[in-house]
């Protein structure tokens, strides 16, 4: 995720681009730039860093003089973070200048296609193919060049245009990411959100899918997929800055427990090519391994723990998930044919990145599933398969988890292909599940009012235990790690077999049990569980599918989750949990964003 800014008005537009920039950094800050159209063309100043980076070297330089820019903040998805890969990004002839946020998915066709015409591309990046296009379309209509490029582009964009030729103007265009128009007095703004823009205005236009926008200073039109002129009434909106850089959410955890299902869908399907799972960046050979050794820390250790029971259902090899703090001074059993899976959402976990650089010093080949671009783990790895969810501010980690949880999945069935461990038939229904998780997670976080309910009436119960079996018990680990670290609850995660052996002499009348029974092979015996915790006083709440009428006669309370592959219900189980520990949290009103004690990436031991 990206944040973009245009600006066009009677004032110098540099200063107005920064200010929007700095507004807009939560939502991507490895590297900035600025482009504005003057007398001599389009000027442009970019860096690798934050905006505060780009806000001196544009300082430093006099020739961004001008009334009409773009800018970006970036959060790198395609090219690691540096000065060339930033944007904006100009075409070869300088007459386009471009900013982007999304993924252009068919850009590798569009690039070869490009340097098989004698392009030189500057970039990694799939951006570069659009100021390509522009100027190969262009013949004078800046219109016309826009609507033919965005016929050739596939995947999800919200970009916006300088053209030298027109140095009044700005222009911008959709499809699938977030751009807002804002109209002024003599000046015309857009952005990804209103956060850039409610300083200035509060009457704002939505874009839609497929429509252009056309600004100077004293003029807006908005044109359709056709290229005719549409009318949009502009809205009031009433936020201050802070309520906009949250989009309105009270608080970044849930903005980000409800952007789930969009993380989701960007790291699943451009990974799903003609029915088959495809990473483009790696090269694993799985028959080399015979055994796979998960290592993470916190979260990440707990979405490794399910990847763990989906890896070796499906792969039928060996696989182990060992905390880093551990595993980084257990001397490790770890040689060439070991394959060592590093899951990290900063990439900069120290206590990870030990321990994987004792596992690649022992011979292992490594695999990183990391969420941000060019990280420390990332640029260590072998391999690197991305989460692309987006920057995660909150210290309490929800759509960075879901995502190593949907990739992790990913990995399974690809690994199980290429060992020859999964029929046809068995990984196509699998594939069908995959795809439907951001869909159904939508529909776990419609239970969102519900389990708002249901912390209203525990909200002040203390020693919670979250309980399940197998893949249920995996994800009670995540649960339980939610409520503890940001409503101060103490609680545990417990295999549910394993409670009669000590810990039930903990249950007593009042005691809140979470019960996760998604597993429905093994239902009865959790059953038999709750049963035991009933009947020393406890009050449970059960967590199941929504197919499952049983449980109703079991909990005191319930939660249904949509019907999923078993091996892919933890992505959706989670969510009710963090949506409880949200609420309960919310409701003894904790800083939610900011935890006590807590960092939002460990650097140190
Ligand atoms: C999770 O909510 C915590 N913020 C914490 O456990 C985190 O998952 C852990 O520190 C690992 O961080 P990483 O994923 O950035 O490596």
């Amino acid at each position: 995720m990206c944040g973009i800014i245009g600006f066009v008005g009677s004032g110098e537009a540099a200063p107005v681009l920064l200010d929007g920039l700095k507004r807009l950094e939560y939502r991507g800050y490895d590297s900035a730039g600025v482009a504005v159209s003057g007398a001599d063309g389009i000027n442009m100043v970019k860096t690798i860093g934050k905006v505060e980076e780009l806000v001196k070297k544009v300082h430093e330089c006099d020739r961004l003089r001008g009334s009409c820019g773009i800018g970006h903040t970036r959060w790198a998805t395609h090219g690691i973070p540096s000065d060339i890969n930033a944007h904006p990004h100009m075409s070869e002839d300088g007459k386009f200048a471009v900013v982007h946020n999304g993924i252009i998915e068919n850009f590798t066709a569009l690039r070869s296609e490009f340097e098989q015409k004698g392009v030189k591309f500057q970039s990694e990046t799939d951006t570069e193919v659009i100021v390509c296009l522009l100027a190969y379309y262009y013949d004078g209509d800046v219109k016309k060049a826009i609507m033919k490029t965005l016929s050739r582009l596939e995947g999800s964009y919200a970009i916006g245009i300088l053209c030298a030729d027109e140095p009044e103007k700005i222009y911008a265009a959709k499809v699938a990411s977030p751009l807002i128009i804002g109209v002024g007095a003599g000046e015309n703004f857009f952005a990804s959100d209103i956060t850039a823009l409610v300083s200035h205005t509060k009457n704002v236009i939505d874009l839609d899918d497929g429509e252009i926008v056309e600004m100077t200073a004293d003029s807006l039109v908005i044109y359709n997929h056709a290229g005719k002129p549409v009318e949009k009434p502009a809205k009031f909106v009433a936020w201050d800055i802070a309520a906009a850089e949250k989009n309105g959410y009270e608080h970044f955890m849930l903005k980000e427990i409800m952007e789930q299902p969009g993380a989701l869908k960007a790291t699943i399907e451009p990974r799903i090519k003609d029915g088959w799972i495809v990473f483009d960046d790696i090269d694993i050979d799985m028959t080399k391994f015979n055994r796979i050794l998960i290592t993470a820390c916190g979260s990440a250790y707990y979405a490794g723990c399910v990847g763990r029971n989906v890896i070796e259902t499906l792969c039928r090899i060996p696989v182990e998930a060992e905390v880093a703090s551990e595993l980084r001074y257990r001397h490790p059993l770890v040689d060439e044919k070991t394959l060592v899976i590093v899951v990290s959402q900063s990439g900069e976990t120290a206590d990870t990145i030990a321990s994987m650089k004792e596992c690649k010093k022992l011979g292992a080949t490594t695999l990183a599933i990391v969420n941000v671009v060019g990280s420390t783990i990332a640029k260590l790895a072998d391999n690197v398969i991305y989460t692309w969810a987006g920057p995660e501010i909150a210290v309490a980690t929800t759509k960075g988890y879901t995502t190593q949880v949907a990739v992790l999945d990913m990995f399974a069935m690809w690994a199980a292909e290429k060992l020859g461990r999964i029929s046809e038939e068995e990984y196509k229904s699998l594939l069908v599940d995959l795809m439907r998780l951001p869909e159904r997670a939508q529909r776990a976080l419609d239970l969102s009012s519900r389990v708002k309910k249901l912390a209203d009436k525990y909200y002040d119960r203390s020693s919670l235990f979250f309980i399940g079996r197998n893949i249920d018990y995996s994800v009670c680990l995540e649960g339980s790690l939610k409520l503890k670290e940001i409503s101060y609850i103490h609680s545990e995660a417990y295999a549910a077999g394993e409670l009669k052996h000590g810990t039930i002499a903990l249950i007593e009348p009042g005691r809140l049990v979470v019960a996760l029974c998604c597993l429905e092979e093994l239902f009865e015996k959790t059953v038999s569980n709750i049963e035991q915790v009933k009947a020393r006083g406890a009050q449970v709440l059960g967590v199941a599918l929504e197919n499952n009428r049983r449980i109703f006669s079991e909990a005191d309370d319930v939660l249904l989750v949509p019907v999923t592959n078993k091996l892919l219900v933890p992505v959706i189980e989670i969510i009710p949990l963090q949506l409880f520990a949200y609420y309960v949290a919310r409701k003894n009103k904790c800083d939610i964003d900011k935890p006590k004690n807590l960092a939002k990436s460990v650097t140190v031991e």
